[in-house]
């Protein structure tokens, strides 16, 4: 088993959980408000890699964070068109102040601590509450929305964890190094589980897309 299939197996249960979460009712929201937070969360995601780009010196990791930037900046256009389509007037849009996971992950210095948070967790997460945010469309016969995810977006998200895991194995080489990422994916899922639950309060409804 390498280093990062037990961070993996390890971290497995909580991931599970905040899936799970995201699962639940259909009822409640509009796929139009939904999409709106995924916007803000694309645009946040874009914002975090572009931040490190500059700032972390591996060159593999740095092109990494700047192909996650590009392709989230493509979600959000993909997201605010589908907006545009249902008649939403994107001017009017106006991204959120950053979320609490947001302002905790742009303190993160250091090449594995981001990794472990941007890449290989954040991505995950993603990953799974997508999932979620589908199974709501396919609900609401939002079908062009299903379309989106399901043949650019969520692609993309697995291949940003898969890039992850690759340069994770790759610099948390250390037994440092490994409690550095450990330590980051168990802060990240804690504060993500948090917000999250914080967020589908407010909003009434759970399967909120992004992170
Ligand atoms: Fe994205
Ligand atoms: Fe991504």
């Amino acid at each position: 088993m390498t280093f990062v299939d037990e961070l993996t197996a390890r971290s497995a249960d909580r991931l599970s959980a905040i899936i799970g979460a995201s699962r639940g009712s259909t009822d409640g929201g509009t796929s139009h408000a939904l999409l709106q937070i995924a916007l803000a969360n694309e645009v946040a995601v874009a914002e975090l890699a572009a931040s490190w780009v500059g700032t972390t010196p591996e060159l593999d990791v740095k092109l990494a964070f700047a192909r996650q930037a590009g392709d989230e900046a493509g979600h959000f256009q993909l997201v605010a068109e589908r907006l545009r389509a249902l008649g939403f007037d994107m001017d009017a849009f106006v991204p959120p102040a950053a979320n609490p996971l947001f302002q905790v992950l742009a303190t993160l210095d250091g090449t594995v601590a981001r990794i472990a948070a941007g890449l290989f967790t954040l991505e995950a997460i993603a990953y799974g509450v997508n999932e979620s945010f589908i199974a709501y469309c396919r609900a609401h016969d939002d079908t062009e929305t299903v379309r989106i995810y399901e043949t650019i977006i969520q692609p993309e998200e697995r291949e940003h964890q898969l890039i992850g895991r690759t340069l994770l194995e790759k610099y948390a080489a250390t037994p440092e190094a490994r409690t550095l990422a450990q330590d980051t994916v168990d802060r990240v899922l804690e504060i993500a589980s948090r917000t999250r639950a914080a967020a589908a309060t407010r909003l009434g409804v759970a399967c909120i897309p992004g992170c």
